[in-house]
């Protein structure tokens, strides 16, 4: 393949690769007749195939296809096989639709609860969002169907997108951002990478060489392409020579020219777009290996597979006196228009032309029995207030033995292309909401939106909540079994549900200011920020309840100690205690003791999510590798492990730890110190070597100072009381009395840090 690739490559004019390396139209890359070279088909994504009825038209009509629960929705499964399964189906619908990669998964981290975006992106945790977008690649790939992660990077909000300056220290940017692409990248190795709108640290992403090729590249080895995203590109030949192969959508004669005339007067070496012109024809080449178009979708199968995966992805928020699941026998209040006209997924280029729509009003009828349901809209479109809805659900629900509330976040508050301005749904429906729980204590409210929504204002008023998210075409059918107990709830939050906006991590810094963002809060995001400053949550990471319960027991560690590149072996024991058949997610999170930077109080590096009877009790086992102790330390540049005491804890979410164990990791890593002549005596004492240098330096200089045998600790005393200055200064206070000036006693005192050899002064 490589040689006839390279041989392909050799065998393109100039003009024919700077056209390859630009869309055609809206959709396909460019093909080359002469060659026999096709187009690469590509269509949105990420959670169902948007392929426009007329090829090349940006937003023409999309034909039908499945719509799957958004990623939002997703994140909450916590279920890797599950996403892999999904991954398939939609691989099938390419394949029938005639579409060679879909334009997703996205994985940008929920940095703030206010992205518009929100839904399309899976969790306010790296390694979760991570394995889970692995497994979907993954399953999207095994059909010789590529997928296209994006937004690479730090794409965290709408407003502005296509020209914010993300300005991230460089820990948060690899142990939060980065991290998110850097684990499916390498584990999946998907066949594009899709560079954000916006910038980050000063650089375009469709320009930024860092990103784009020593990290992407150089460091994890990606080997497929990366593409722009669509109108992204500000300097298309800056933006080759920084590693970005395909720009789109085309077709864009001036920057064709540009390309041309640059490799001509010689500011684009040819040899780049050589590199590019062979990403692109491997994928080209390997998506002509699978025939496609023209075969049916399978509509049914992968409609009942849309609403396992919503059934596993809905969180029970609350269900106090065990009101849920219903019996079937009772007499329901259906209220709220979401229950008839089903929100179920967002605006933008993820948009599906839904092959069908579950519609949660129907679904519960087919489940109920013989009991009777009555509908009330409760709010007028949009959730507007409307007095005689109002009035009629109320009474309604009066007259009922439950009442099941539909409210919703309105459409158009979140989406593509805008941001959240809060985090509540409308006025009208919390109006609502305290209305009917008044007259109907057993009220269930039913809250679709593909992001966490506020709920402190009602929540005590009604005892039971689901999160049903932005469930799909299948949402409905969902909703109704895990209301009727079909399906056990088994979904879990992937991203907290803070109390209020301003609890929020990115508060102070969102949206940012003349052009720029600052990301403040470093990589203290989501759980990691509400930890390390204590503070209450309405629901937090990890959460969610089930129709039964689940102990943890018997906690094992493959070693007290262990080192860095052997990992641990973790294992317990999971019982389902209650009287129905459920899932657990069990959470692994690690704590570092002790560090030399900050680090955040848990972190989460390990999950499964097991399948239990009533009664019985299963073996669980999570393997830690050395990257679940790391931290990143930018003044290395590299992932670094800490010899110390490191904390196990399982937990069934981020705020309910089960069990707990430590064990003790030795590090491998041989690091060279970091002591300058800038740094101070503190630092010299907290590095291993610099203090054993500095004490050897001590009982040498005493002599010279005043006080005789007292000199050492008087000089002792010196050091403590200046601990925060650098050596250098701390010596001149001792002055005329060193027989050489201090900075060759420093130079001396470093190359004995370094290892360099030298004895005496
Ligand atoms: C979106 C991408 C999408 C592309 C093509 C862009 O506006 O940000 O996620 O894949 O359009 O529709």
């Amino acid at each position: 393949m490589e040689v006839e690739i390279a041989g392909l490559v050799r065998q393109l004019t100039l003009e024919e690769k700077a056209a390859l390396c630009i869309g055609a139209n809206a959709w396909q890359t460019s093909p080359i007749a002469r060659l026999g070279i096709p187009s690469l088909t590509m269509a949105d994504g990420p959670h169902g195939v948007r392929k426009e009825a007329e090829p090349g038209m940006l937003d023409a009509p999309s034909l039908p296809a499945t719509c799957f629960p958004t990623a939002s929705a997703l994140g909450a499964t916590w279920n890797r096989a599950l996403l892999q399964e999904m991954g398939v189906a939609l691989a099938q619908e390419c394949i029938a639709l005639g579409v060679d990669m879909l334009l997703g998964p996205g994985n940008n981290m929920k940095r703030t609860p206010l992205c518009g975006r929100n839904f399309e992106y899976f969790a306010e945790d790296p390694y979760l969002g991570g394995e889970l977008v692995a497994s979907l690649i993954q399953g999207i790939q095994s059909q010789g169907v590529g997928a296209c992660l994006k937004h690479y990077a730090a794409n965290n909000q709408e407003h502005s997108r296509g020209a914010i300056d993300a300005r991230v220290d460089e820990r948060a940017l690899r142990e939060i951002y980065l991290a998110a692409f850097e684990r499916p990248v390498i584990t999946a190795r998907p066949w594009s990478v899709m560079c954000a709108y916006n910038r980050v640290n000063g650089s375009y992403c469709s320009q930024h060489r860092h990103l784009l090729t020593e990290v992407l590249r150089d460091e994890w080895g990606f080997g497929g392409f990366a593409v722009s995203d669509w109108g992204a590109v500000h300097d298309r030949v800056a933006a080759l020579a920084a590693g970005l192969d395909l720009e789109m959508p085309g077709p864009q004669p001036d920057r064709m020219e540009a390309v041309v005339a640059a490799v001509r007067s010689g500011t684009l070496d040819e040899a780049v777009l050589d590199a590019t012109a062979a990403r692109l024809l491997a994928a080209i080449l390997r998506a002509a290996a699978v025939k496609k178009g023209g075969g049916a979708i399978a509509v049914d199968a992968h409609h009942a597979l849309a609403r396992r995966i919503a059934g596993e992805a809905i969180v029970l928020l609350k269900n106090d006196r065990r009101l849920l699941p219903l019996l079937g026998d009772e007499k329901v209040a259906v209220i709220g228009r979401t229950a008839r006209e089903p929100y179920f997924q967002s605006v933008g280029s993820s948009r599906v032309n839904p092959t069908r729509v579950d519609v949660p009003l129907d679904e519960i009828r087919k489940l109920a029995r013989e009991a009777q349901i009555e509908y009330a809209a409760g709010y007028a479109e949009g959730g507007e207030f409307d007095q005689t809805l109002h009035d009629e659900a109320a009474q309604l629900a009066a007259g009922a033995d439950v009442a099941l509330l539909f409210v919703h976040v309105p459409p158009g508050k979140e989406g593509e292309g805008g941001d959240r301005p809060d985090l509540e749904m409308t006025e009208a429906q919390v109006r609502l909401i305290r209305a009917v729980a008044d007259v109907q204590p057993a009220t269930v409210v039913i809250v679709n939106g593909g992001s966490a929504v506020a709920m402190a204002d009602w929540i005590e008023a009604v005892p039971a909540v689901l999160m049903a998210w932005l469930p799909g075409q299948a949402g409905g059918g969902a909703i109704a079994e895990i209301l009727y107990g079909v399906v056990n709830p088994s979904g879990k939050l992937a991203e907290t549900f803070p109390l209020r906006l301003k609890d929020t991590p990115a508060y102070l810094n969102y949206p940012g200011e003349n052009g720029t963002v600052r990301y403040g809060e470093g990589l203290f995001i989501g759980y990691r920020y509400y930890d390390a400053v204590e503070r209450d949550v309405l629901f937090p990471f990890g959460y969610g309840l089930s129709y039964t319960r689940f102990d943890y027991a018997n906690l094992r560690l493959s070693a007290p100690s262990f080192r860095d590149v052997d990992g641990l072996e973790v294992s317990l024991e999971v019982t389902n205690v209650g009287d129905r058949a459920g899932q657990e997610v069990v959470q692994v999170y690690v704590r570092d003791r002790e560090a030399r930077l900050q680090r955040p109080p848990k972190e989460l590096k390990g999950f499964v999510k097991v399948a239990l009877e009533p009664g019985e009790t299963r073996t669980v086992a999570i393997s830690l590798d050395a990257r679940a102790f790391s931290y990143y330390d930018p003044a290395r540049h590299a992932w670094i492990t800490e010899s110390g005491d490191f904390d196990i804890l399982v937990g069934a979410s981020a705020a309910d730890v089960r069990l707990q164990a430590t064990a003790t990791m030795t590090s491998t890593q041989k690091w060279p110190s970091l002591l300058t002549a800038e740094s101070t005596i503190r630092e010299w004492r907290a590095d291993p070597r610099g203090a054993a240098v500095l004490q050897g330096m001590m009982a040498q200089a005493a002599q010279f100072v005043p006080g005789g045998g007292e000199g050492s600790s008087s000089l002792e005393r010196w050091l403590d009381a200046a601990q925060d200055f650098t050596l250098p200064a701390v010596l001149r206070f001792v002055g005329s009395a060193l027989p050489v000036p201090p900075e060759m006693i420093v130079a001396w005192l470093l190359a004995q840090v370094h290892g360099e050899e030298s004895s005496t002064l």
